[in-house]
């Protein structure tokens, strides 16, 4: 078989770009080693920059996502059992996050794909890519048995951090970068009535809490937990307990609880791969970079890298233009670093990393000079809504 572009990874990175390059008539086949189930059962964060709505918009998948979107027009930082918001809209000419699961996405994007009878691939083994590094790459997997190759021009490596493709670049010629934090989230899913109308971020004496939500009846929260601990050591109730003694006293007192249909708990690292191009293999979102979820940025990314990929591929192939390819790489780690410093610098602001109260104070300064300052906040509202691509 032969493809112009072989894209390893049906997640939101893999399924965007199949659906913008089948638009622009570019002929790809999607691989991907999972079912479609497993792939539309992943729960994770849920709130949407504009640059991805627009993204998600000219992919022609964004019926559900205007129905059902919430357009949020501020965020929240709480310190101290106070809540402070930050405008979005005012400090960046009228630009808002929308709250709309990643699943959902993943969802909608998989039924344009589906419903034009695109070729993916699910429960493909064995992925293997060869000869980036020359003119003719190919790639090879096994489905129900068989070997297949797909001859290709270009491979989308969008198989998230554990993938096979950034695995195949010699390490002579990756620089990876990597922080591990000494905590993990303990996040829960419920039909009940979000606690706050936008997302509010909270550092209190007892660790970090993060209110957020799916819907209208829909909440999502999350608590820092130890990185060891295990969802097991934690009932709904006991969830419930800690997560009302980290929020303001209103907020406690307006919390609607109710059963889990989710709980998990995940690590936060940090990590970067440089550079996001060898040869003709490209790499796009957790496959080339990790972001700890505090400011919901993976997602964001993910889509930001596809922006670029998709320039470059078009550049590559119909304009003939090698360069493209390298324009790549430096246009996602510019913006990838930025989102790496937000991602850390809001995740150091509102954790307990350890009892240093030094530290401490110098976050609740930190918090008072950005929400106090019109540099402060409008450093923060750029930065969530999202920068330019
Ligand atoms: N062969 C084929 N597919 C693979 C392989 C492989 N060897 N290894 C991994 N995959 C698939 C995974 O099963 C997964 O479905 O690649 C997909 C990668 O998807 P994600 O991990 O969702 O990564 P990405 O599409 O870059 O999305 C980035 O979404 O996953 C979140 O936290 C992430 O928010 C970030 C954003
Ligand atoms: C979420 O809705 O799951 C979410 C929101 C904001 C974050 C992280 C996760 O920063």
């Amino acid at each position: 078989m032969r493809k112009q572009v072989v894209i390893v990874g049906a997640g939101p990175s893999g399924l965007l770009l199949g659906r913008l390059l089948d638009l622009a008539g570019i002929d790809n086949i999607v691989l991907e080693r999972q079912t479609q189930d497993y792939v539309l059962a992943r729960i994770r964060a849920g709130i949407l920059e504009q640059t991805t709505v627009d993204l998600i918009h000219r992919a022609g998948a964004d019926t559900r996502l205007n129905a059902e979107g919430i357009r949020h027009h501020a965020m929240h930082l709480a310190f101290d059992y106070k809540s402070i918001a930050i405008g979005l809209s005012e400090h960046t000419n009228g630009k808002v996050v929308t709250a709309y699961g990643q699943t959902e996405v993943t969802r909608d994007l998989c039924d344009v794909r589906d419903a034009e009878g695109s070729a993916t691939v699910y429960e493909a083994s064995n992925v293997e890519i060869n000869d980036f590094d020359g003119d003719s790459p190919y790639v090879t997997y096994v489905k129900d048995g068989t070997t297949h190759r797909v001859d290709c021009d270009l491979i989308a490596g969008c198989d998230g951090y554990h993938g096979v493709c950034r695995q195949s670049v010699p390490l002579s010629a990756i620089t990876t970068y990597e922080k591990i934090y000494p905590f993990g989230w303990l996040g829960l899913l419920s039909d009940t009535k979000p606690v706050a109308k936008e997302v509010v971020y909270a550092n209190t004496a007892r660790g970090f809490a993060l209110c957020s939500m799916r819907s209208m009846t829909r909440s999502r929260y999350y608590i820092q937990c130890d990185v060891d601990d295990k969802v097991e050591n934690w009932s709904d109730d006991a969830f419930w307990d800690e997560f009302r003694l980290r929020l303001p006293p209103e907020m406690a007192e307006a919390l609607e609880t109710g059963p889990s249909i989710e709980k998990s708990i995940a690590p936060l690292r940090s990590f970067v791969a440089e550079p996001m191009r060898f040869g003709r293999l490209m790499l796009a979102g957790d496959a080339a970079h990790v972001v700890p979820p505090t400011g919901a940025k993976g997602l964001n990314l993910a889509a930001s890298d596809i922006h670029y990929m998709y320039d470059a591929i078009l550049g590559f192939l119909e304009d003939h233009d090698a360069a493209a390819l390298d324009e790549y790489s430096r246009r996602a780690l510019d913006r990838v670093w930025k989102t790496e410093r937000f991602s850390w610098w809001l995740t150091n602001l509102t954790h307990r990393f350890n009892d240093d109260p030094f530290e401490q104070r110098m976050k609740e300064a930190e918090l008072a000079y950005v929400t106090t300052s019109d540099a402060g906040r409008q450093m923060v509202a750029e930065n969530y809504v999202g920068l330019p691509l």
